[in-house]
């Protein structure tokens, strides 16, 4: 009999492994462990055994039984843990794309800002600090102090614009970055290796490759003994170190009033186009003179190129106005 007990138990296990949902169970239970069931009929025969053999098998019954209780409990937890991951998982909500939606988008510098940024870099790594000046100038710093007196011509090369303040147009919004060259030599003693970033104005109509408002770097070194080969060398470290190897410089007889001699500084792609930048030249003794420099003793040269074209080409952009329209889908390209 201890045989019967021992398949009634097998047979009982592989029927709870079996069952795969509670329904099932509740109908496997009581016919697994119930009077009727397998091991309750035998355990209603052990009474009819000769009495040696009772406890033996008494006790088989009772061990098998237990067994299978056990073995039922074990199967009905896992049956509800899996119904539970199975909700879970029906009633999951990715709240990750939420928080994503809501995560400030983070944004990155304007075209213009970075290229001020590595210029400044490359002229700092060439031995100058950075300057700024203000925007709303003074007739005598846009104009005057820089060699171009009242009625110069040369003044009308500038398309000025003029602020309603004080005397009628005394007041300028700046037309190139050159007034910070006096605002410098006025506040510090050379010698002066300084460059200025800033954002000027001219009354332009907006249009393809030209703008009211466009940006400028000037430089400006005042020094004992400098000569145009300073200039020339300083413009041509300048050009490899910002665009690559591959680039050179030319400069051109040109005239400003604020330097003699003066030249247009042009570089040429490694493709051998040539990309007009900007002005440049030697200091003119009047300038110096008139921030209180002697030229006798100190000797400078100066430059100022536009930013705005030169950012655009090289982002192959064909429009200015693009730059500045501030469409966010435009500007996070680069
Ligand atoms: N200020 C000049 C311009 O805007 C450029 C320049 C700067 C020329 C310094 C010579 C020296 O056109």
């Amino acid at each position: 009999m201890i045989d019967e007990v021992a398949a009634a138990l097998d047979d009982g296990l592989a029927q709870v492994a079996a069952v795969a949902t509670l329904e099932d169970w509740r109908a496997v239970r009581p016919a697994l462990t119930g009077r009727q069931s397998p091991l309750g009929l035998l355990n209603r025969r052990v009474g009819s055994l000769p009495a040696e053999e009772r406890p033996g098998v008494g006790d088989a019954v009772v061990r098998a039984r237990q067994r299978l209780e056990s073995a039922l409990e074990d199967r009905r937890q896992a049956i509800a843990a899996e119904h539970r991951r199975q909700q879970l998982g029906r009633e999951r909500l990715d709240l990750t794309e939420a928080l994503d939606s809501h995560r400030p988008r983070r944004g990155h510098l304007h075209v213009v800002t970075r290229a001020f940024e590595r210029l400044e870099d490359v002229f700092v790594g060439l031995g100058f600090t950075v300057a700024e000046g203000p925007e709303v100038e003074s007739d005598w710093y846009n104009f005057t102090a820089l060699n171009m007196p009242p009625h110069h011509p040369a003044r009308s090369e500038f398309d000025t614009m003029f602020v309603d303040l004080g005397e009628p147009g005394s007041v300028v919004l700046r037309t190139h970055t050159s007034p910070v060259q006096i605002r410098v030599m006025e506040r510090q003693p050379p010698p002066l290796y300084v460059v200025v970033p800033g954002r000027v104005y001219r009354r332009d109509t907006p249009d393809a490759t030209h703008m009211p408002v466009f940006h400028q770097i000037e430089g400006l070194v005042v020094d004992r003994g400098i000569t145009f080969a300073d200039l020339a060398g300083t413009i041509e470290a300048f050009t490899h170190a910002y665009f690559g190897p591959g680039w050179s410089s030319r400069l051109r007889p040109s005239y400003f009033p604020f330097t003699e001699p003066s030249a247009e500084y042009d570089i040429q792609r490694p493709d051998g186009s040539w990309l007009e930048l900007g002005g440049c030249g030697m200091v003119h003794p009047n300038v110096l003179t008139s921030c209180g420099i002697d030229p006798e003793e100190w000797q400078g040269f100066a430059f100022g190129f536009g930013l705005d074209r030169l950012g655009a080409s090289s982002h192959g952009v064909n429009d200015l106005r693009d730059l500045f329209t501030n469409d966010i889908r435009f500007l996070s390209q680069f």
